[in-house]
């Protein structure tokens, strides 16, 4: 195979950033972007020499061209942008989670599985330089048996509002499909255990509007895991220092700390306010490598007929975890995780 062409399906926050990365990757074009905001798509196109661009999803999977898709559309259409691509013989990379229903998830699981093409969900920081050495150190046993996992991801206060507005408008599948996915995933990687008790909690103390709308700004979840080992998990849509995302491992012999302080680099500042670090202000500047990372594994993959390491299972676990956190939170009860397997 020549040139892999990867047509992108939704622009918007991550989608741009995939786009980027795709336009900018050696053996592979951004061949067609697909958004619902036309002038979002002529910019593109300009910007990247694209040839193609479509407002209808249905209508650039139908350009024979491609060889792959980038689903980056609200998470809601990634079952049925999914099946599509597959039906039209399309390698896939999807963002997480795979689908926000459980049972569409989880149907989805043998159209991936029989479709022989290459499915890549993605949980981008499996493709973390810090978050890949912690993995190292855990699977040679530097830290012994792991027996706590606590595992944060915060966003900054400053798109609270937008988040409320668009929470009004969609549904993100709840904060723990949306954002504690991350954790949930980065649990079952680092154990290679699945969780099978959860008991989750939430308010709404820096956005009250949002309990009208079944949605919390803060959720956390404690969790026992298969093999005993026991996890604790916050999201958060309140941090006033930028995007934190932190998580730490306690083993029987030692633990380690992933970004104890969301650092934006290395630099500290030593000035009449003191001593300061300068922070990460959002996803794509805190995990700018990894969403470069992972589409160069999903490429590598076509290439090589291999298969990626985040799959279908994990889409599905993750999401069953996910939702088990939601329900707990709703009905304010420890609930058991039953998997099919
Ligand atoms: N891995 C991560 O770190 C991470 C971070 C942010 C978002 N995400 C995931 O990425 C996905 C997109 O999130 P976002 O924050 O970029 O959303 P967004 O709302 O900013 O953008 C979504 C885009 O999709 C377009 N769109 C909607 N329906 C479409 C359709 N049928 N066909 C084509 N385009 C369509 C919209 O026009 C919009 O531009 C979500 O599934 C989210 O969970 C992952």
């Amino acid at each position: 195979m020549d040139t892999i062409k990867i047509g992108v399906a939704g622009l918007g926050r991550l989608g741009l950033i995939h786009a980027h990365n795709i336009a900018g990757m050696k053996g592979v074009e951004l061949t067609a972007v697909s958004n619902l905001d036309n002038t979002v798509n002529q910019q593109t196109k300009e910007k990247y020499d694209i040839s193609y661009t479509y407002t209808a999803y249905e209508d650039m999977i139908q350009n024979e061209e491609l060889d792959a898709v980038c689903i980056v559309t609200p998470s809601g259409f990634h079952p049925d942008h999914i099946y599509k691509a597959l039906r039209k013989n399309l390698h896939v990379f999807c963002e997480k989670p795979i689908g926000l229903d459980i049972n569409e998830v989880r149907n989805m699981i043998p159209v991936i599985e029989q479709s022989n093409k290459v499915f890549h969900l993605g949980f981008m920081r499996r493709y973390d330089a810090d978050y890949m050495y912690a993995k190292d150190m855990i699977d040679r046993g530097d830290i012994g048996e792991i027996s706590i996992i606590r595992s944060y991801g915060l966003d900054p206060i400053e798109g609270l509002d937008s988040f409320v507005k668009y929470a009004a408008k969609n549904t993100s599948g709840g904060i723990f499909s949306d954002m504690s996915i991350h954790d949930i995933d980065i649990i079952r990687w680092y154990t290679g255990s699945e969780i099978k008790q959860v008991w989750a909690m939430g308010n709404n103390k820096a956005a009250p509007s949002l309990s009208e709308l079944n949605e919390v700004d803060i959720g956390t979840a404690t969790m026992k895991l298969e093999n005993g080992a026991i996890a604790f998990v916050a999201a958060g849509r309140t941090a006033n220092h930028g995007y934190h995302v932190e998580t730490e491992v306690i083993g029987t012999e030692g633990m380690l700390r992933i970004a104890a302080t969301p650092d934006k680099n290395k630099v500290t500042v030593f000035d009449n306010n003191g001593v300061i670090r300068p922070t990460s202000q959002n996803f794509a500047e805190r995990f700018r490598e990894s969403y470069v990372k992972e589409i160069e594994e999903f490429v590598r993959c076509i290439r090589n007929n291999d298969k990626p390491e985040v799959n279908a299972w994990d889409g599905l676990r993750s999401t069953e975890v996910a939702a088990a956190c939601q329900t707990s939170l709703e009905e304010e009860r420890l609930v058991e995780i039953q998997y099919e397997r």
